[in-house]
């Protein structure tokens, strides 16, 4: 969160990855259950809820806002729902730390209310664009105030809110369950459609919460005016942590890795589908449900990769997978070439930029693209890279040291803990050497 220290790593080549790798819990999934929860009618209880900076962030708004939440054990939460209209207003800001999720939905979610909300966030989440959510906001009848389109976001109270029906300009679950959320509040039916879909937690969660929806991929409508019954929800593996170690034991000779009861919403997996492509050796064992969730065990051993023209309709469903996947194509055999992912320049960092820089460093060729990148495979070489405090960058040049001809020092690594708390004790125990 903002104000961490300065944390470097240093990633170094290893032999092989072996054992089972337990993730933690769903970061969109945990974001989800804790807001839903807040706003029911009674108690619901939260298991698998992920222990990181963000949605710790998003329960403290909520804690500030008057909601009680225990915490029995880790990744245990009681949440005292207030009902729909129970929330108090503060006349402190609301702290989102690094999270652009917890900062664009709970835009959503405040923009019905009777008080103002003022919600500030961390260095990066101040540079991310909100304009995406409060533009189609301002059409339902709110008025949230920016800074030139980034955050701070003031809220204004006692605004009345109506449906509307809203098409996308671009593929983004964050603006979707925004509108949704507001749309708890809006007189009338609020109706959301997609050039692509997108996870569909938010829909998921409010049928589960007792809210009449109606939703397809790539479509979602409700009406205001229901309530919301409070439930227990199961927080599934979040298959973006685990994708660190999908594509680590892939590049690494000799690996084999379990990832158990991982969460496998096919809007989550485009990954899985990616690396197959590349000749990734991955197995989905014990398929079953959890909370409502697809889960499944990923086994998966090394194998050589070869380079790939990515499928532009797996973009929105691998969105938050791209480092991992820059560095699977940085060792694989050949040219992998990435399109139409404009989106990862407004991420905690801009992803195409920071992987081409510090991919550069280790002697990688690779070429940027203003919605892409065109990566030669080969050898990756030991060096410096800089993070820029974006937790999914660091952890994937923690892969990259792994079969790095020598060490690579990872610069500005604390944001880890907003997504991934634990991860370099979990890599250690399964054969990184990352200190
Ligand atoms: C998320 C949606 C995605 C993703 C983010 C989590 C969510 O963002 O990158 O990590 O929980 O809805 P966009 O909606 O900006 O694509």
């Amino acid at each position: 969160m903002s104000g961490a220290q300065r944390l470097d790593w240093v990633s170094r080549p290893a032999t092989a990855l072996h054992g089972d790798v337990v993730v933690p819990g769903d970061k969109s999934v945990s974001h989800r259950s804790m807001m839903l929860s807040a706003i029911a009618d009674g108690t619901s209880h939260i298991r698998g809820f992920l222990e990181g900076e963000d949605t710790r962030a998003t329960a403290a708004v909520l804690a500030q806002l008057g909601v009680r939440i225990e915490a029995p054990s880790s990744g245990e939460r009681i949440v005292h729902g207030v009902g729909l209209h129970g929330l108090q207003g503060s006349n402190q800001p609301l702290d989102c730390g690094n999270a652009g999720t917890g900062m664009r939905l709970l835009a959503g979610l405040f923009a019905g209310q009777a008080f103002d909300s003022v919600l500030v966030g961390d260095e990066s989440l101040s540079r991310r664009p909100m304009r995406r959510v409060t533009e189609p906001l301002a059409k339902m009848g709110a008025q949230i105030d920016t800074q030139d389109g980034l955050p701070p976001l003031h809220v204004r109270g006692g605004r009345k809110l109506n449906g509307i029906r809203y098409q996308l300009p671009v593929a983004s679950a964050q603006v979707k369950s925004a509108l949704l959320l507001a749309g708890l509040y809006a007189e009338g039916s609020t109706e959301i459609i997609e050039p692509h879909p997108t996870r569909d937690y938010t829909e998921r969660m409010l049928q589960a919460f007792g809210w009449p929806i109606e939703f397809s991929p790539g479509h979602a409508k409700l009406e205001g005016g229901h309530r919301l019954r409070a439930t227990d929800v199961v927080v599934p593996a979040d298959f973006s942590s685990a994708a660190f170690f999908l594509v680590a034991a892939s590049i690494l000779p000799g690996s084999t890795l379990r990832l158990p009861a991982v969460g496998l919403n096919p809007r989550r997996t485009g990954l899985l589908e990616a690396l197959r492509l590349m000749g990734a050796d991955i197995r989905v064992e014990n398929q079953g449900a959890s909370g409502g969730e697809a889960v499944g065990d990923l086994l998966v051993r090394h194998a050589p990769l070869h380079g790939i023209e990515l499928p532009e309709a797996l973009v929105p469903d691998m969105i938050d997978e791209f480092p991992a996947l820059f560095v699977a194509a940085a060792v694989a055999k050949g040219r992998t070439v990435v399109r139409g992912a404009a989106e990862l320049r407004v991420k905690e960092s801009d992803r195409i930029a920071t992987m081409a820089a510090g991919l550069r460093a280790l002697g990688v060729r690779i070429e940027e693209t203003p919605d892409g990148a065109i990566i030669d495979g080969g050898a990756i070489g030991g060096g410096s890279v800089d993070s820029h405090g974006d937790h999914r960058i660091a952890m994937s040049f923690a892969v990259a040291g792994l079969v790095a001809k020598d060490a690579v020092t990872i610069g500005d690594c604390a944001n880890v803990a907003t997504s991934f708390p634990g991860f370099t004790a979990l890599a250690n125990s399964c054969g990184f050497a990352l200190g």
